[in-house]
């Protein structure tokens, strides 16, 4: 089955769900050649649901013992260098790439939904951090990157009301997004020691305790000294988006192509779909959500 996306690039279903298709090789790769350690720490999420700032705290946090955090790499590369994508970089590079080198633990990211990952993930007992957004927000924040980004030559977004039927009906990447959430949440709570499912409203709202949740979670929790000396407000404050937004490479840097880094950073805030989608718009999530959700345990902050 083939469709385009709503700012025009092909995308393919496939092994459940929509994939853009110059992917389909790199997810064949990633299949069949990943070879997950223990000690990996994995992130998922859907685009646009705080990836780059998931990338920024995992780094910090896995790295904190090698590097001050006034030293930072952070400070001078984005985040999507420090943390790369398996699909997105790794298995669209190379067919088999070298990733035994990488300094340990090795920090790895993924959009694809859990029913895609490597089985050598699956059977592992590396760490999977999921983060996920209200879906309006992170519809208009996708809305806005694809408008400011072309990822296929001559591509035109479609008008807002099509593209969020679109949405609302899965057809998109990585999507349907509610098979992405509940895949991941499911595993959450099949396997707690395995996944953890964090919102990007919770981590705006309590920085802090959610930062030793996932130092706790990925086996790296803050010393007493560490947390007397005020570590998680430091990584908290180096990681924010007023923070990481006017860094010299974030303002300047390319991250590939014609993408900038700062397209990564735009408004960085909950509930800025007021001001793009209609109330019934919002009501059309809110039923669908109820559909999907309802019996999973999983609430979604809309
Ligand atoms: P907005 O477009 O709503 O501003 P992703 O990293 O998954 O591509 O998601 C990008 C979204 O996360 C954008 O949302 C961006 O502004 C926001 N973002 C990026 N860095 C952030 C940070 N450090 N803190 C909070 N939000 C951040």
């Amino acid at each position: 089955e083939q469709q385009n996306n709503w700012d025009g690039y092909p995308i393919c279903k496939f092994q459940g769900f929509w994939l853009p298709f110059w992917l389909f090789h790199p997810l064949l790769c990633f299949q069949r050649n990943f070879k997950a350690r223990d000690t990996d720490i994995m992130l998922s999420s859907m685009p646009k649901s705080g990836t780059t700032w998931m990338k920024a705290l995992l780094f910090v946090i896995a790295n904190r013992n090698q590097f001050p955090i006034d030293q930072s790499p952070l400070l001078v590369n984005s985040s999507h260098k420090l943390v790369k994508s398996l699909e997105c970089d790794y298995y669209m590079e190379h067919d088999n790439p070298d990733l035994e080198t990488l300094p340990q633990p090795r920090v790895l990211s993924t959009h694809l939904p859990h029913q895609a990952l490597a089985s050598s993930l699956i059977d592992s007992k590396c760490k999977i951090v999921y983060i996920c957004r209200n879906p309006l927000d992170q519809f208009i924040s996708e809305q806005h990157f694809f408008l400011k980004n072309r990822l296929w030559p001559n591509a035109t977004v479609c008008p807002l009301d099509e593209s969020f039927g679109m949405y609302c009906d899965g057809v998109h990447a990585f999507g349907p997004f509610c098979d992405h959430l509940l895949g991941y949440w499911n595993a959450s709570l099949e396997n707690p020691d395995r996944v953890l499912f964090l919102k990007y409203e919770d981590l705006k709202r309590d920085s802090l305790s959610e930062i030793k949740k996932i130092a706790e979670f990925v086996g790296l929790p803050f010393s007493e000294e560490e947390e007397k000396a005020g570590l998680v407000g430091e990584i908290s404050k180096l990681c924010s988006f007023d923070k990481l937004k006017d860094l010299e490479v974030n303002k300047k840097g390319v991250h590939y192509g014609t993408i900038t880094n700062n397209s990564f950073y735009r408004k960085g805030g909950v509930g800025d779909w007021v001001n793009h989608l209609t109330p019934e718009m919002a009501d059309r999530m809110k039923k669908l959500l109820e559909a999907k959700l309802t019996g999973s345990g999983l609430m979604l902050d809309i």
